[in-house]
């Protein structure tokens, strides 16, 4: 596999450290065996890359969806691993103009892997430059405006295009209809996060035990690049505490010193809770007044925040907004007070 980076990484993205990246790529499986979590995705990509190999084919278009740091990315680069191509890498934020995605689609060789993260950002305009690109492997430039324009069709090699995606509900339909294989990722049990967290624990050298491992993928948020994130906290802490050796104690005391909870909860999470509780009697609130009141974007509460609390059944959506639930009030040792009005009713899973 040969890698080629184009286009600027997303807002997202940055938010990560360079540091933290630069263990994700290095913790990162390289081969489809090596991938931890996930089966049916597994699976299913192993047989249509299988499938593609023998017909001597380029794999269709795939569309990875689901939470950051789930590995939909990973799993971009293992597929070209396992196809022998190229890939080459945008993101939809970089994408700005029509001539930006141009410029790429017009490089690519046959069977190369182009993989755009974030998909669901990438402007209209260059979106619409996508669907005769993925449909009949073509571009059209038109030259001139007004009465005297043209066109001309400009074939393109036949690509695979991946796109990863934290919301899919915001893609269009034209495009979403253009990918054959559609995957949404979950977040991963505590088992696969065990294992992700020993074989990271093997590849830096690290000693860990089975319930110092065990009590890092519970606070891991269901999330491997949290795990191996934790594990980098842990490892710290126990080079300067505990002579280098990882134990339940020592996961324990170092996590709650980072102020992640029992639950993988930091103050982010805390404070959302505490906000629609205290501030707005437990919910329902709306996405943009409670990312107002915490002073993030909604796009981060809805796709960094959010996810996990949904998940664990802290926050409840509704058609009116979001509501912490009894669970949640629990958590936070605050005396839950049940609102008859609200109390179930209108739950709405659609994308907001
Ligand atoms: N590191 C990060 N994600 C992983 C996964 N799914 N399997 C193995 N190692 C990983």
């Amino acid at each position: 596999m040969i890698e080629e980076e184009t286009g600027a990484s997303s807002e997202l993205q940055e938010k990560e450290s360079l540091a933290d990246q630069d263990i994700a790529v290095s913790l990162r499986p390289g081969e489809i065996t090596e991938y931890i979590g996930q089966d049916r995705v597994v699976e299913t990509m192993n047989i249509a890359i299988e499938a593609a190999l023998q017909r001597q084919e380029p794999l269709e278009h795939i569309l990875f969806n689901g939470p950051p740091g789930l590995g939909k990315t990973t799993l971009a680069h293992i597929v070209a691993h396992e196809m022998g191509t190229r890939i080459i890498t945008s993101s939809g934020p970089a994408l700005e103009k029509g001539g930006d995605l141009m410029g790429l689609l017009t490089h690519l060789e046959k069977g190369d892997i182009f993989f755009i993260d974030e998909i669901h950002r990438i402007p209209k305009i260059v979106e619409e430059f996508l669907y005769p690109a993925m449909e009949d492997f073509a571009v059209d430039f038109i030259f001139d405006k007004g009465m005297h324009a043209r066109t001309h069709r400009y074939r393109l090699e036949q690509f695979t295009l991946i796109g990863a995606t934290t919301r899919s509900g915001l893609l269009s339909s034209p495009l979403r209809e253009r990918f054959g294989i559609v995957r949404d990722l979950d977040f991963y049990n505590e088992t696969d996060l065990v294992r992700i967290i020993k074989r990271s624990a093997s590849i830096l050298g690290i000693t860990i035990d089975e319930k110092g491992a065990h009590e890092t993928a519970t606070r891991a948020r269901g999330t491997p690049r949290v795990a191996n994130r934790l594990l980098k906290r842990v490892r710290d802490y126990a080079q300067v505490k505990a002579k280098g050796h990882i134990t339940k104690e020592v996961a324990i005391d170092a996590l709650t010193l980072e102020g992640i909870d029992e639950y993988g909860l930091g103050e982010t999470d805390r404070k959302l809770l505490q906000t629609i509780i205290l501030n707005y009697k437990g919910g329902p609130v709306g996405i943009e007044a409670l990312a107002a009141t915490l002073q993030l974007e909604s796009d981060v509460l809805i796709e960094v925040v959010e996810p996990y609390l949904l998940k664990i059944g802290f926050i409840i959506r509704t058609s009116q907004g979001r509501r912490a639930s009894e669970k949640a009030f629990r958590h936070l040792k605050i005396p839950f007070k049940e609102k008859p009005d609200t109390q179930g009713l209108f739950e709405d899973m659609r994308e907001k």
